[in-house]
């Protein structure tokens, strides 16, 4: 390529990460005030982190862990599921969603989504058996599932739902907030617990954490002793004055819980998430309009009863009408500085799940068309105007010069 050509090529001098946390000064204040309390480890933040989460999302109980990942492992073992039992999880979705059923001795059972990468009620309803003990919707992207469908399906056969939030801190469905009670107040005796993540690139962080939310008061204080080895008392409670050196172990449980160096930060990052939600859903807007018109890529599909809080921007290449394919288009971005990634590769075409449990290419036939032809665009609140400007232009860029 000439130098000429490269330089027409080049939309920006330095490279635009897929993804960056804010991290402002409270943060950073309230992490030092931590590390000079004495107290570092599961205590007094991570007691106000968990009520600020509680009120936030309307959950009866909140139990802060130290990923989303740990939250579904907890959910799935208070809920008792293991050998011989069935999860019902979507293909399209991280592989932590499934490794989870399977760390429990349980069976994922993968089903396909729809066009708008969200889990099909009625794949669900199909892959419903005897050994069913649960179904773990994905909240894809930062948009809500269809929650009554798969609350009834659920109610109808006495499932279990765990829902994987990992995406979907502030989203809201029918003005309920994702993890909400209330949600599920239609069906009284449902057994429902929702799971959030904290990762460095979600829409709030805590650098690792993750938070599980529950009406249920008995399994959330099952969860609280499973996230604690088991044992019958925690550290705050066995190391201040109040407390006593004697615990029991009533499970075999895990060392789940999160840290008050996390719990600093997460306090923080919940007061900003709704501003940080409004800055990705006008970039998400600032995108549609750019791209909504053009025959060679789609716009991530929204529903209006549901707030789609843009944890991912996953544009859809129309491959049939272009000339590279995703992974040259993702080449073609980064030659222009700009950064992108894939969500997801389905669960089903990862080796250890072809081996382990006989899935294959063609099984789950939407997850796979939109794995081929998706990517995600770099979405968050500290991008500036130029930022947004550039990504766009390189989109158009590349699109223009691939038509077919
Ligand atoms: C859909 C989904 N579920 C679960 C997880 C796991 O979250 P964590 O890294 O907090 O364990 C992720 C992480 O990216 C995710 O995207």
């Amino acid at each position: 390529m000439s130098a000429l050509l490269q330089l027409e090529q080049t939309v920006r001098e330095t490279f635009l990460p897929f993804a960056l946390p804010s991290i402002g000064e409270e943060e950073i204040a309230e992490v030092v005030d931590t590390l000079r309390s004495g107290w570092v480890t599961t205590g007094p933040k991570v007691k106000i982190f968990e009520n600020d989460f509680a009120a936030y999302v309307g959950a009866g109980h909140a139990i802060a862990v130290n990923s989303c990942t740990a939250a579904l492992h907890t959910a799935l073992a208070a809920l008792e599921i293991g050998p011989g039992d069935e999860v019902i999880v979507p293909t399209f979705t991280f592989c932590a969603t499934a490794n989870v059923v399977v760390h429990l001795g349980a069976r994922p059972v993968l089903v396909d989504v729809g066009r708008d990468s969200q889990i099909l009620p009625h794949a669900i309803a199909n892959a419903i058996t005897p050994q069913t003990k649960a179904i773990m919707p994905v909240h894809y992207g930062g948009q809500a599932c269809d929650l009554d469908s798969i609350y009834e399906l659920a109610a109808r056969h006495s499932l279990a739902v765990v829902e994987d939030a990992a995406h979907a801190i502030g989203s809201t469905y029918h003005g309920l907030r994702i993890g909400a009670d209330q949600l599920s107040a239609n069906y009284p005796g449902l057994r429902r617990v929702t799971a959030f993540s904290f990762y460095a690139n979600k829409n709030m962080t805590t650098g690792e954490g993750g938070m599980i939310a529950t009406a249920d008061e008995e399994l959330a204080k099952r969860m609280r002793v499973l996230t604690m080895h088991g044992m019958s008392k925690d550290a705050w409670k066995r190391y201040t004055s109040a407390g006593s050196w004697y615990y029991e172990v009533v499970a075999a449980g895990f060392k789940n819980n999160m840290t008050d160096i996390a719990a600093a930060l997460g306090i923080h990052q919940l007061r900003r998430l709704d501003g940080f939600v409004a800055a990705r859903q006008q970039i998400a807007r600032k995108y549609d309009e750019a791209f909504a018109g053009s025959d060679l890529v789609r716009t991530p599909l929204r529903h209006a009863d549901r707030n789609h809080v843009y944890h991912l921007y996953t544009l859809q290449l129309e491959l049939a009408r272009l000339a590279i394919d995703r992974a040259q288009f993702i080449e073609e971005l980064k030659s222009r500085n700009i950064g992108s990634s894939v969500h997801f590769i389905p669960v089903h075409l990862h080796p250890f799940y072809q081996t382990q449990f006989g899935y294959q290419r063609g099984d789950l036939a939407q997850a796979e068309d939109t794995f081929d032809s998706i990517v995600s665009l770099p979405l968050y609140p500290s991008m500036s105007d130029t930022d947004v400007a550039d990504v766009i232009e390189a989109v158009q860029q590349i699109l223009s010069d691939n038509r077919r």
